[in-house]
């Protein structure tokens, strides 16, 4: 069915924490826009959650150790999803989920696999990342570069999903 995809963002802020949801603030509202230029919404075509469940304290980065505490709860949500293709936003996140220390500049723009759980259970689905809508409200230049991930996972979907 059509919604069946993943946005996994980095952990929420405090609009988030506030109202349980993901991505309800500014960059929220960012991510909204950017979904409606392609035709997606948020409550029909896609699952939206975080790799951390919790806000860190002062809005920094999770730790590592506060992504690996809340790792198997993601990855029991993707599990039951079951998705497509997941589309990862922000570097945190990417490092976390890929298990790589490149650059968001390196990780974009090329296809990465995502492992979900582990063992003979493990889900191997196809991946792209892109630039933090939060990062985007401070660097605007850089929304032609998400623009053209957005249409790249378009496509990673389309191949993941032919239409019937
Ligand atoms: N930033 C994120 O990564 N996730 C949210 O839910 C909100 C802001």
């Amino acid at each position: 069915e059509r919604g069946r995809w993943a946005l996994i963002g980095e952990a929420p802020g405090a609009e988030e924490d506030q109202q349980g949801e993901a991505f309800v603030g500014m960059a929220g509202q960012l991510l909204d826009q950017m979904l409606a230029s392609m035709g997606w919404h948020r409550s029909t075509d896609l699952f939206i959650a975080n790799v951390v469940k919790c806000r860190p304290p002062g809005n920094r980065n999770p730790s590592a150790a506060e992504c690996a505490a809340c790792a198997s709860y993601l990855h029991a949500q993707l599990k039951l999803l079951n998705p497509r293709a997941v589309l990862i936003l922000g570097r945190i996140a990417a490092q976390q989920l890929l298990g790589l220390q490149a650059s968001i500049a390196a990780l974009r723009g090329k296809p990465q696999q995502l492992t979900i759980g582990d063992g003979h259970a493990a889900m191997v689905v196809p991946a792209l990342v892109s630039y933090h809508p939060a990062y985007l409200l401070r660097n605007p230049e850089e929304k032609a570069k998400a623009w053209e991930d957005l249409n790249q996972f378009a496509q990673l979907l389309n191949a993941a999903s032919p239409v019937a």
